[in-house]
């Protein structure tokens, strides 16, 4: 499980850190971790406030054709503002999926003006960055369900033993995919977004593009990233950006 890899590599950090000290109770900082890990929440409140937010910027979107009322309808119908942005990976919580979209837009509102100011490029436009860094994981909505996963809390009267230490197994609050025939899918989980984006606001060649392909390779092993990146900028400021929130915003 990813997790424990993960939490075995902070482990060992943190003995390297604190092997001087005096008075460190590691077995305590390691399941402090484990539990932030897994049982991280954002407040009421802070879900409260993405969802006005998140609200506010798509009532902001002028593009000729979009259907926003139907829009809302879908957003405010269904568990997008609950939701997490994954099972495990980040942001893998209640509300997560919201504050993700909106630290992609905060990222691509900052990589779109950087490259403007860097190239002799166009910077595009607020309606462009809205539409593809809010929508770009439409995909997630309604995709994803409670359930439970194992953790090990380490303490000195474990039951267990592995390399870091005594320990016992522990049921905590987590979420996995639902079955396939539960969800909406028509192919990768780009090709997923972007049809689900175009139900609602007409998209341009390179907005279609940006959504379609902004995981990357991880989404589509065969994608070719230099022909599409080097002739779309946009996907490729879109997938960083969506890098960006990822693994620098949300695994603080
Ligand atoms: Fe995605
Ligand atoms: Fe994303």
């Amino acid at each position: 499980m990813r997790s424990y890899i993960f939490t075995g590599v902070l482990y060992e950090s943190l003995l390297r850190v604190t092997t001087s000290e005096q008075g460190i109770d590691l077995n305590s900082l390691l399941n402090i971790f484990n539990k932030e890990m897994m049982m991280a929440e954002f407040t009421e409140q802070q879900i409260q406030a993405n969802k006005t937010r998140f609200l506010d910027l798509v009532n902001g979107i002028t593009r000729e054709g979009v259907d926003k009322e139907r829009l809302i309808a879908q957003l405010t119908t269904s568990d997008f503002f609950d939701a997490p942005a994954s099972a495990i990976y980040h942001n893998a919580c209640r509300g997560g999926l919201c504050a993700h979209c909106l630290n992609v837009y905060d990222w691509l509102t900052k990589l779109v003006a950087d490259a403007a100011a860097m190239t002799s490029q166009e910077p595009y436009s607020e309606d462009t960055i809205r539409i593809v860094a809010l929508f770009h994981d439409f995909d997630k909505m309604n995709k994803y369900e409670r359930s439970f996963r194992n953790v090990k809390v380490y303490s000195p009267t474990g039951s267990k033993f592995d390399e870091m230490g005594k320990f016992d197994w522990q049921s905590v609050p987590s979420y996995k995919l639902k079955e396939d025939s539960q969800v909406f899918s028509i192919g990768t989980h780009g090709a997923n977004s972007v049809y689900m984006t175009e139900t609602f606001i007409p998209l341009s060649t390179e907005e279609h593009c940006a959504i379609l392909n902004h995981s990357g390779v991880y989404d589509n092993p065969k994608l070719n990233t230099t022909g599409i990146y080097s002739k779309y900028h946009l996907a490729c400021l879109l997938h960083l950006a969506d890098m960006a929130a990822t693994y620098v915003s949300e695994s603080q």
